[in-house]
């Protein structure tokens, strides 16, 4: 099933509008509006529309034309507000967005660039972390001009992987510098992905920042997302944010 702004735009398209009245800057909505459009005016035709832009089709506006006209908008309205009614049912039982901040994965996230490096270990030597923070093209321009509080738009990433290591390597750097005991770690199995995104306005009672930690693509509990906040509020001097950009070498 479509979703109903798609069959709201295909409709208005059909009736004479034109796809520049719908978000231009965003291709993927358009193209997809596009798709939406041909699939529904070849199964659907709706005489109804015809009312909405008359100049376009004068001579639909006979009494049958118009007996059809209205019995096609309420076919349209009925079929809309079941289009409404399912994807909101749907969205709430398996949401891909992070509960109380309602963030979900930025598409292109991994391709952001470098601010910083972790490490995390602990847990009597269990927890063995390498950790990475992206930013997007916002964040580097705000951290590169030293900008605080980060603009809107900022979005920060950290990515989270166990820490691994390879005989191989370890065999390479010691045949090569023999007797210094050197050890390679790298990026193992990932653990999670966390973001930050800033919106001043929607994110006013957090900071500013919406939060969102995801497993294998899944968001965590509300109890999860109940926390992050909190805990980030000693880094309020730097607008919660910890991770320092780091030298370039
Ligand atoms: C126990 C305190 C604590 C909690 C809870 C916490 N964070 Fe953080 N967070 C930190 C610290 C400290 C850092 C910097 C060190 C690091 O990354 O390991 C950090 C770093 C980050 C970063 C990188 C940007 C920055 O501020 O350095 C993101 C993104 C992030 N956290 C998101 C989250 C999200 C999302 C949650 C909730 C699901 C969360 N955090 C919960 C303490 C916390």
């Amino acid at each position: 099933m479509p979703p109903p702004s798609y069959t709201v735009m295909a409709a208005a398209i059909e009736g004479g509008g034109s796809l520049s009245d719908f978000e231009p800057a965003k291709g993927k909505l358009q193209s997809e509006a596009m798709r939406r459009f041909k699939v529904s005016s070849i199964v659907r035709p709706r005489p109804g529309m015809t009312r909405f832009f008359p100049s376009r089709h004068p001579s639909a506006l006979q009494t049958t034309g118009q007996v059809l006209g209205v019995l096609g908008v309420c076919t349209t309205i009925t079929v809309c507000s079941l289009y409404v009614t399912k994807s909101k049912g749907q969205s709430r039982a398996e949401s891909n967005a992070s509960p109380i901040y309602g963030v979900t994965i930025p598409a292109g996230y991994r391709d952001w660039h470098l601010i910083s490096v972790k490490r995390l270990t602990g847990a009597e030597g269990k927890l063995k972390q390498l950790r990475a923070e992206l930013g997007n093209d916002i964040a580097m321009m705000a951290y590169r001009e030293g900008r605080l509080p980060f603009p809107d738009g900022t979005m920060i990433a950290a990515l989270h992987w166990n820490e691994d290591s390879s005989d191989a390597d370890n065999q390479v750097l010691a045949d090569g510098f023999p007797g210094l005991g050197l050890e390679s770690t790298f990026a193992g199995s990932a653990v999670n992905v966390q973001f930050m995104v800033k919106d001043s306005k929607k994110y006013v009672a957090s900071g500013g920042w919406g939060f969102a930690d995801f497993t294998n693509g899944k968001p965590g509990n509300e109890k999860l997302h109940q926390t992050c906040f909190p805990c980030h509020r000693p880094a309020n001097d730097r607008d919660f944010v910890f991770t320092r950009y780091a030298p370039t070498p």
